[in-house]
């Protein structure tokens, strides 16, 4: 199959939906790979990078969209480019679904199989693909940086000869994916940093970021379904923007990130707000496309109003295109990879995967959109109290056997075991044998209880009791070419690959917190 990146059409896109890097992967795939010259020029990869990783180049955009048996764009493509493109063909990239009825109705009509990257569920296995986390993390960078070309003065604090200078207080509203990448991006430039979020799960997150994590006295909690926010009471909304109002008068940068899915934005930092912070504050909107947070955010506009300057760009992550792009193609070939599983160049649609389901928004001349809600695990129901009841009574004894029949044949056998080696063994052996048993059960309940999270840091421990065995298999070995020695040398090489693993392990853990040069 032929897998086409055109040129985005509008001049403000300035990503790109498919990289040289991510091109040599879908070559591996068994893909043809055709790109429109000059896709790539603004996020600074250039014709001739394609070209170097096997990619075709052309100029005629014509037969780009007409060739193509999947095209890979970043925003929807329009309603010329889709009657261009040929019936049964794919197309993957933001099509936002729930905004644009009308897209998807042309690209049934088409029969086009769409995907769009934005339906990506938020569940663990999906998380490669999640375009809209990716998205996110950057606009939340590029925010505190849009706030630091504004904001007159550093972030962190200096003395120096000629005076003192506070460091920069920045209030972040909302820490979802990009609220948290801002928190990160303003910390580490060493601003006071302060975040609210109506979910208190954020509060250890932005607490382990060296934030401080503002709370209310209010019992409500804002954690709506699959991790998402919802919509709070009036009550609460009041006494939240009573504390914004505090803060407005303190910091000198707010950054705005708060959004509940598929509703308006919240409005939270009012005109008294912004007319009461300090002259020469900032705030970062980075609700604007939803109707912003902030009552004097225009979308897409930077204004100054009392002397504070509010940015309401929505093309954040187009403002950092070389990375964005990198990412988002990342994105899409991880999903190229799931839906290729034979690596032979032949896409496959199963609808029955959950993850594939709830991203095709069209396919076989059918609107798939909405997608049913992605289940979680499913739980065991209870069974009602008169049917356990009834099982109790009925089915006791066979139950009983089936349950513990092997268990006491199992214990029979040890304890027969048992009695004859003490019959035989010297006394010392059996006292060894004991603790040796004992060390067993215990350390089995101990590591069987550690979350499967603390598995990773659990090596260090064992690395600690490795460490014990081998000296102690090393105290025992005397020269002679006896069991001790033998056991020993055993226990002493067994313990040298759990404590050389542990090592490796440990670092490579290390190394994920590491900051790279
Ligand atoms: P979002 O962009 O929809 O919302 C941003 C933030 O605004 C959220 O943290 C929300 O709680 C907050 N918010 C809403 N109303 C507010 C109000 N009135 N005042 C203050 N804050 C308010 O959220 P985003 O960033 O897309 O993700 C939200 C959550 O989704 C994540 O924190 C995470 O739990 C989950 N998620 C899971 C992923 C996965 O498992 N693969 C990937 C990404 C996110």
């Amino acid at each position: 199959m032929l897998v086409a990146i055109p040129r985005e059409s509008s001049s403000d896109e300035h990503r790109v939906a498919g990289t040289p890097q991510s091109v040599k992967k879908i070559k591996t795939l068994g893909y043809d790979v055709l790109v429109e010259s000059g896709c790539g020029e603004q996020a600074g990869f250039l014709d001739d990078h394609y070209a170097a990783v096997g990619a075709r180049v052309t100029s005629d955009g014509n037969e780009l969209w007409s060739s193509a048996d999947a095209v890979l764009c970043i925003d929807p493509p329009t309603a010329s480019d889709i009657d261009r493109m040929k019936s049964g063909a794919v197309l993957i990239g933001l099509l936002w679904p729930a905004k644009n009825p009308e897209l998807l109705d042309t690209l049934r009509q088409k029969n086009i199989s769409a995907l769009s990257m934005d339906c990506v569920p938020r569940i663990s296995r999906a998380q490669k693909m999640d375009a809209l986390s990716s998205m996110a993390n950057i606009a939340g960078y590029r925010a505190v940086i849009e706030a630091a070309s504004q904001f007159g003065g550093f972030f962190t604090g200096q003395i120096t000869a000629a005076g003192k200078v506070p460091p920069a207080k920045v209030l972040v509203i909302g820490a979802g994916v990009a609220g948290l990448s801002a928190i990160g991006t303003a910390k580490s430039l060493g601003a006071i940093v302060r975040a609210f979020d109506t979910r208190l799960a954020v509060k250890e997150q932005i607490e382990s970021m060296g934030a401080e994590f503002l709370e209310l006295e209010f019992e409500e909690s804002g954690e709506g379904a699959g991790g998402y926010a919802k919509v709070m009471s009036d009550e609460f909304i009041k006494a939240e923007m009573e504390l914004f109002a505090e803060q407005a008068k303190e910091v000198d940068i707010i950054i705005t990130t708060a959004l509940i899915p598929g509703k308006p934005a919240p409005r939270l930092v009012t005109a008294d707000m912004v007319k009461s912070m300090k002259p020469g504050s900032v705030i970062v909107d980075l609700a604007a496309e939803n109707g912003g947070n902030c009552e004097l955010t225009q979308k897409g506009r930077v204004v100054k109003e009392h002397d504070v300057t509010v940015v309401g760009y929505t093309d954040l992550p187009s403002r950092l295109p070389k990375q964005s792009s990198i990412l988002f193609a990342n994105n899409v070939v991880n999903l190229l990879v799931d839906l290729t599983p034979e690596k032979d160049g032949q896409l496959t649609i199963d609808t029955n995967d959950e993850v594939v389901r709830a991203v095709v928004v069209t396919h076989e001349g059918e609107t798939l959109w909405p997608p049913p809600p992605v289940e979680p695990s499913p739980v065991a129901a209870p069974k009602p109290h008169a049917e356990l009841a009834a099982a109790a009574v009925e089915g006791a004894p066979q139950s009983f056997w089936k349950k513990w029949g092997l268990t006491i044949v199992v214990a029979l056998v040890l304890v027969s075991s048992l009695l004859f080696i003490g019959r035989f063994a010297p006394a010392s052996f059996m006292s060894h044998l004991t603790v040796f048993v004992l060390a067993v059960f215990v350390g089995w309940q101990l590591i069987w209880n550690v979350t499967p999270a603390l598995h990773t840091p659990l090596m260090s421990v064992t690395n600690a009791i490795s460490g014990i065995i081998i000296l102690g298999a090393i105290l025992q070995m005397n020269g002679d070419f006896s069991f001790a020695t033998i056991f020993a040398f055993v226990a002493v090489l067994i313990a040298m690959i759990n404590v050389t693993g542990g090592f490796y392990v440990t670092q490579r853990m290390l190394g994920m917190f590491r900051k790279q040069d």
